[in-house]
Formats: C-alpha cells, sequence, structure tokens
C-alpha cells in the first residue's frame, strides 16, 4: 500500500494518543486520527513507516454512536492538533482513556485491572478549562496552534478548550511580527489544598483547575498517613503535595525535590510557614543516590517519561509503607509499574482523572505497596 489514493478501513480498538488502529490491505497496522471503534472510514495517509502506517479518516462510511459535532470550528483532519477527541461525546472520551490505561498496564506490566476515569469538579462540558497555553507564531506574523505532528500553523480565532482567563482572542486579534510563541498563563498564583500559591514563569503547574485538589485527595487517601511519618514528594513542582502532606504529618518530616530552580525557589516560599517542610533543589535520580535513609511513604509525580527503573529501586530500598505515583503518560506508568512489581511490590489501587478533555491524555494516580 502507498500513500496515494483513498483506502476504506474497519477501524478497531482505540490506541495510545489519539489514534485508533485498522489493518492496511498489506497487514500494516494504520493509526488512524479523526475515527472511533467501529467506524468504516475512508482515510488519507498521512505517514508511511516500514512496520505502520499514519491516517486521518477523511469520510465517515459508517459512524460510531459516540460520534458528535465538534464543538471546535479548528479541529478536524489536518486541521489544529491541539485536541484528538472533539468528535466524540465527553462520556465515551473518558471510556477511551480507561481503555487505554488498562491496556498499558496489561501490555506492559502484565496487570489486569478495570479502570474508570472521572470528570473533575467543574468540568461540565470538557471546555473552557486550559489555564495555560502556548500559541505558535507563524511568518507572517498572527498567532495560532500547531497542526498534527507539523510544525504547520492552524489559523483560529479562539481556543475552546483555552479557560475565559486567558486572553486568547485577543492575542489571535493581533500580529507578533519577531516571535515564534506566546505564552499564556491565567494567573501566577492559584488555590489549592486550602493553600495559596506562587507559580513562577515555566513553573510547573497543573493546568485544569479542577485538578489539584482532586489529585492531593487521591494522594492523601492513598497514603494512609501517620502523624509522625517521614515522607518524600519527588518531582516537587512549587509543592503542591508536600505543603498537603505536612499537616498530616505534624511529628514527622516532608522533604521536596524538584531540580527547576525557581520551582524549587517558589516551593519554598510557598511552604515557608509549614516547619515540617525542606525543599531541595535537586534532580531526583541524585538525590535519591545521595541517601537510603528509610521513609514511611513516597509521592512521585515526575515528567511525562515516567521515573525510570533506577529511581525505582532507590524509592524501593527506602522501603516505604506506600507511594502515590502520579502519572500523566500511562505506558511510562505501566513501565515503572512492572519495576516496581520486580521488587516485590504491587499495584494496589489506582484512580483516573479526565483533567485534559478533548485531548487523549489522561492522568492516574497509582498507589503501590510492598507484597
Ligand atoms: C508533572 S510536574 C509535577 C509538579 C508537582 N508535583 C505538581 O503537581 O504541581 C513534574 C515536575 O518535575 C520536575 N522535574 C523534572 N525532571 C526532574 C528531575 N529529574 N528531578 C527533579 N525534578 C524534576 C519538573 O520541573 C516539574 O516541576
Amino acid at each position: 500500500m502507498t500513500l496515494d489514493g483513498p483506502v476504506e478501513l474497519d477501524v478497531g480498538a482505540v490506541g495510545h494518543g489519539g489514534v485508533c488502529v485498522a489493518h492496511a490491505p498489506d497487514g500494516r497496522v494504520v493509526l488512524v486520527r479523526h475515527t472511533l471503534p467501529g467506524e468504516r472510514v475512508r482515510v488519507a495517509m498521512t505517514e508511511e513507516r516500514k512496520s505502520f502506517l499514519r491516517a486521518d479518516a477523511v469520510e465517515i462510511l459508517d459512524a460510531s454512536p459516540h460520534r458528535v459535532e465538534p464543538p471546535c470550528p479548528f479541529a478536524g483532519p489536518g486541521r489544529c492538533g491541539g485536541c484528538d477527541w472533539q468528535h466524540v461525546e465527553l462520556a465515551e472520551q473518558r471510556r477511551l482513556k480507561a481503555e487505554v490505561v488498562e491496556t498499558a498496564l496489561r501490555r506492559i506490566a502484565g496487570v489486569e485491572r478495570s479502570v474508570t476515569v472521572l470528570a473533575v469538579p467543574g468540568d461540565g462540558d470538557g471546555l473552557r478549562w486550559r489555564t495555560r497555553m502556548r500559541l505558535a507564531v507563524g511568518p507572517d506574523g498572527r498567532a495560532g496552534l500547531h497542526r498534527h505532528r507539523s510544525d504547520d500553523i492552524e489559523p483560529i480565532s479562539d481556543c475552546l478548550i483555552a479557560h475565559p482567563a486567558l486572553p486568547v482572542r485577543s492575542v489571535l486579534e493581533q500580529r507578533w511580527p519577531d516571535m515564534e510563541a506566546i505564552d499564556l498563563q491565567a494567573s501566577d498564583t492559584a488555590s489549592a489544598a486550602g493553600r495559596s500559591w506562587r507559580i513562577p514563569e515555566g513553573g510547573f503547574w497543573q493546568v485544569h483547575p479542577g485538578a489539584p485538589d482532586v489529585l492531593v485527595d487521591a494522594v492523601l487517601h492513598g497514603l494512609e498517613l501517620q502523624p509522625a511519618d517521614v515522607c518524600v514528594d519527588l518531582y516537587a513542582g512549587v509543592g503542591l503535595f508536600a505543603g498537603a502532606i505536612a499537616p498530616a504529618v505534624p511529628y514527622g518530616a516532608v522533604i521536596a525535590v524538584e531540580s527547576h530552580p525557581e520551582a524549587a525557589a517558589a516551593a519554598a516560599a510557598n511552604l515557608a510557614d509549614l516547619p515540617n517542610v525542606t525543599v531541595v533543589a535537586d534532580r531526583v535520580a541524585r538525590w535519591l543516590r545521595r541517601g537510603r535513609e528509610d521513609t514511611d511513604a513516597v509521592v512521585l509525580d515526575p515528567p511525562r517519561k515516567g521515573a525510570g527503573v533506577a529511581v525505582v529501586a532507590d524509592i524501593v530500598a527506602r522501603r516505604p509503607r506506600a507511594v502515590a505515583y502520579v502519572a500523566c503518560e500511562p505506558a511510562a506508568l505501566a513501565r515503572d509499574v512492572a519495576a516496581f512489581a520486580a521488587h516485590g511490590w504491587e499495584l494496589a489501587g489506582l484512580s483516573a482523572y479526565d483533567i485534559f478533555p478533548m485531548t487523549a491524555h489522561v492522568e492516574c494516580v497509582a498507589l503501590l505497596r510492598p507484597l
């Protein structure tokens, strides 16, 4: 099969990253965007590799009952690449994400687990939640969003997932010569876990306003902390989990480890009123290698690539009672769950949240315990 000419395909299960899996007449896997499991579609090939192809569904011959008219006029084949599931009803988006997490756990970690992806409070229709975003600027000085897997920019007049506090429309109306991108942030402060937070430019903060409290609740619930526990918050950002854990361990201690210097400084300032918190500006792997002190509980919230087997081994060496692993990438989580399993640990619980509606992203909080 070549990239030329339209091809009709029967679409199978959901895959990773906003695609569904189909098979080309020559047997190769085709990762199809803009479709849903069970549909028959006409596709245009967008990329050809030796072992698989990528395609966009450009005509729906037999539609899924879960297909809807995309609320965003800029979504669709060849258009804005920011969202993956605009054409899918919200409940089905969550079911698809649950299947992606279940499949990653089964295939990569050998764990069978039924997953439910929950909406977060304040999210009614999956729109207007993104409190931070980067707009790309084209050679003509107009801002827009990148097309899928492309440097090309889709001109847009609004973004329906952008929070109302972001001045997206006014930025899009202006011209930005000599700029490559424009970063928008609703505020440099936030309230969560009963505290106020300062977020420096470039410092991490969850983009969905409903996310921080839900994730904090899941972590606290999973760790079952005791008042004298010694806890570690790895990849701590501006200190969200350390700040929530500290009052639960008044006779214990929390060490928060974060490598981004401005974020670590903001964490120290944000948590300055909590005498049992220490913030360390360091890389997690390096900090873990420095000591083997017994630790009662660990929360880790790594970037998309996950923690990795060496960090997992060093966490296990501290013999915690429980680990809460906050994960934005199911495949990396599954690999690390397998790494914990190799040390005799089990996946004792998993909750999943739809903090990125309309996109293929999903957030999990996994609870791991030694057997
Ligand atoms: C997903 S964010 C989590 C932040 C925080 N837990 C929160 O919920 O707001 C991951 C954080 O890890 C930090 N980071 C990335 N790699 C790191 C490393 N090797 N060591 C320490 N921190 C790291 C990033 O700067 C970022 O703040």
